[in-house]
């Protein structure tokens, strides 16, 4: 993890009272590591947490920039990198490496049924953060359909809600609620699910 992946979930904590100071929610996140929903204390529009109505945009790939549409992903290919956009400002939010989600197209009707409506015509998008300690969950079993982690081998499933099916995360990867808005992916509602990890002591 780079010294700016630190920052960031170092920086972070699921904390709900917004009176608490800077200084408390700092000294908090230095030991959870955990994502704070920090727009209540003026969060920079870029590192705020994906917001319902931003759009997706690809990350990498060969439609990299590109606003996510359906068509533009195959059935149960490999997960891509994206980022929410906001449409009114024209903001990216870039701003934080716990705001990058993986996308990719199933089959709804495979999904567990409490998923489903999760899904933008199939499309879906899960936390890149592993929930262990936090890298990018950027490997791909494709035979069993696996969202896999480079670093301790985690395995979450991704037609079960990001489920851990194997190695040592100790939850779900958070799942991003998506809609399909005058065809463009568009979030839903914010993460369901903690984003980041508890650090292990
Ligand atoms: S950080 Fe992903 S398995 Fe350890």
């Amino acid at each position: 993890m780079t010294g700016s992946n630190k920052e960031d979930l170092a920086g972070k904590g699921e904390i709900k009272n917004t009176r608490l100071s800077r200084r408390t929610i700092f000294k908090m996140g230095l030991v959870t590591g955990v994502a704070v929903p920090m727009s209540a204390l003026g969060q920079p529009p870029a590192r705020m947490r994906p917001q319902p109505g931003d759009q997706l945009v690809f990350e990498e790939g060969p439609n990299q920039d590109a606003l996510v549409r359906p068509e533009l992903l195959s059935l149960e290919q490999r997960p891509v990198s994206a980022m929410a956009r906001d449409p009114s400002t024209g903001v990216l939010r870039d701003g934080s490496r716990l705001n990058r989600v993986m996308i990719t197209r199933i089959n709804t009707e495979k999904m567990s049924q409490r998923y489903q409506s999760n899904a933008a015509d199939g499309v879906i998008a899960y936390s890149a953060v592993c929930t262990h300690t936090g890298c990018d969950v950027i490997n791909w079993d494709e035979g069993r359909l696996r969202m896999a982690c480079p670093c301790h081998e985690s395995q979450f499933d991704i037609y079960d809600g990001g489920k851990v099916v194997g190695g040592p995360a100790p939850r779900p990867l958070a799942m991003l609620p998506l809609e399909l808005v005058e065809g463009i992916v568009t979030v839903a509602a914010e993460f369901r699910g903690r984003v980041g990890f508890t650090q292990q002591f």
